[in-house]
């Protein structure tokens, strides 16, 4: 069968919106909802602004990435696009909406967000997005029982957005290569830094979160923010998570180098081969705190082959070892927002899924369902404030201090790809 276009596969996300809209109107007594993309915010005393990202639940409906638009829809009819392109000459408007998509909607191009309301007409909207001149007395602002359901069926990604974050990730895997060429020829981390944005075709506020480029003690810092501009010399080691994105939807991968063969290349690959059986492990029906507790268990083993912990690989996980070297969660839901929304959510009503006792920086707590898109990122760190206060305790016992110090060094590894949980 002949591969469907991406436009033939958004027609079919779309019904698929609907029909949750469909749904959760009803239940939430609405007429309709009103989903806007967002404003350009300033910064304070400066006539400048942020860079704009639209509200994830507008780019739940359509790729335009326009500020001050409206999807506008009652259940039964056409979805009306308010597309604000005022008459400016100090910014250039944007065009006319354009692509595969479009024809979906009932366009109605106005000069300002204010029109929305003559448009829309009175009903009991649900109303998207935060608040703003153009929305207010037009209904109530991002009610649960609206955005519950919709934020959760969003875990599951459609053919559509699967096929989405696919070319977010070729882009993003083409970028990742240009960062280690240009790594390996002897780049700063700023360097690094624009060879990825070069290479991934995006200036920095198109990509969905800031890139962390970190040589040595810097990979120590999880989400290390500042891209030095001169190379250190002897650099040992190069962690990198960037990511790229596709009508909204995100890739989020992690490598880590190591300038020479040795004992941290060894670690590298050792992790490595620990994220690719966790990765195998993203199946529906799996309880991902599961996969959580598995990388505990994987990771201590790692640790106690490498001779960085002493005693068994159990007794590791047991004692909170584990956690001094890897701290964070193992991954998260993945998609119009790098950390998805829902993570925690017991069902689309409402209600949690706890975190595991010990591990409070997890993201996802749900069972994995057909469709889920998720990271999977164990790593192991050499991070000081967290040996030292293992050292401070029993823990201490348990750590060869030795490898530790001849590691640090390099700062970290992280490996992280994204996975989709399909039957099979
Ligand atoms: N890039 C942020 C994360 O991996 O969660
Ligand atoms: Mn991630
Ligand atoms: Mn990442």
């Amino acid at each position: 069968m002949a591969k469907r276009t991406l436009g033939e596969l958004y027609g079919d996300h779309l019904k698929a919106v609907c029909a949750l809209a469909d749904k959760a109107l009803a239940a939430g007594g609405y007429d309709g909802l009103i989903t806007c993309s967002g404003r350009q915010v300033y910064y304070y005393l400066d006539d400048s602004t942020y860079p704009f990202r639209p509200n994830p639940r507008y780019r739940y409906w359509l790729p335009d990435a326009t500020p001050d638009c409206f999807v506008v829809y009652r259940p039964g009819r056409r979805p009306m696009l308010v597309f604000n392109q005022p008459d400016d000459y100090w910014f250039l408007p944007p065009e006319a909406p354009e692509g595969y998509w479009v024809a979906h909607f009932d366009v109605k191009v106005v000069r300002s967000p204010a029109e929305l309301g003559k448009l829309a007409g009175k009903a009991r909207w649900a109303v998207l997005g935060e608040p703003a001149p153009a929305t207010e007395g037009l209904g109530d602002h991002d009610p649960p029982a609206v955005t519950g359901p919709l934020d959760y069926a969003r875990a599951v990604k459609s053919p559509y957005e699967v096929e989405c974050m696919a070319l977010a990730t070729a882009a993003g895997v083409r970028a990742h290569r240009a960062a280690e060429a240009a790594f390996r020829s002897g780049a700063s981390e700023y360097e690094v830094h624009l060879a990825y944005c070069r290479a991934a075709g995006a200036r920095e506020e198109e990509l969905p979160y800031n890139n962390i480029i970190a040589f040595d003690r810097h990979a120590a810092v999880l989400h290390y923010q500042v891209l030095d501009r001169a190379r250190p010399a002897g650099v040992r080691s190069f962690l990198i998570d960037a990511g790229a994105q596709h009508a909204g939807y995100a890739c989020d991968i992690t490598r880590t180098y190591a300038a020479e063969d040795g004992e941290f290349l060894d670690l590298i690959r050792s992790v490595d081969s620990v994220q690719q059986k966790l990765a195998d492990r993203v199946r529906p029906g799996v309880d991902y705190r599961d996969i959580h507790l598995e990388a505990h268990r994987s990771l201590a083993g790692v640790l106690v082959r490498h001779g960085i912990v002493r005693g068994s690989a159990e007794a590791a996980v047991e004692s909170g070892v584990t956690s001094v070297f890897f701290p964070h969660g193992i991954g998260h839901l993945l998609g119009l927002m790098v950390h998805d929304a829902a993570g925690f959510a017991a069902g689309p009503d409402g209600g949690t899924r706890a975190k595991p006792a010990g591990h409070p920086y997890l993201r996802l707590t749900r069972d994995l369902e057909p469709g889920f898109a998720v990271t999977i990122e164990p790593g192991i760190y050499f991070i000081d404030s967290l040996l030292e206060a293992a050292r401070a305790d029993a823990r201490g016992r348990a750590i060869d201090w030795k490898r530790v110090e001849a590691l640090r060094p390099h700062g970290g590894i992280r490996i992280e790809d994204n996975v989709v949980a399909q039957d099979g």
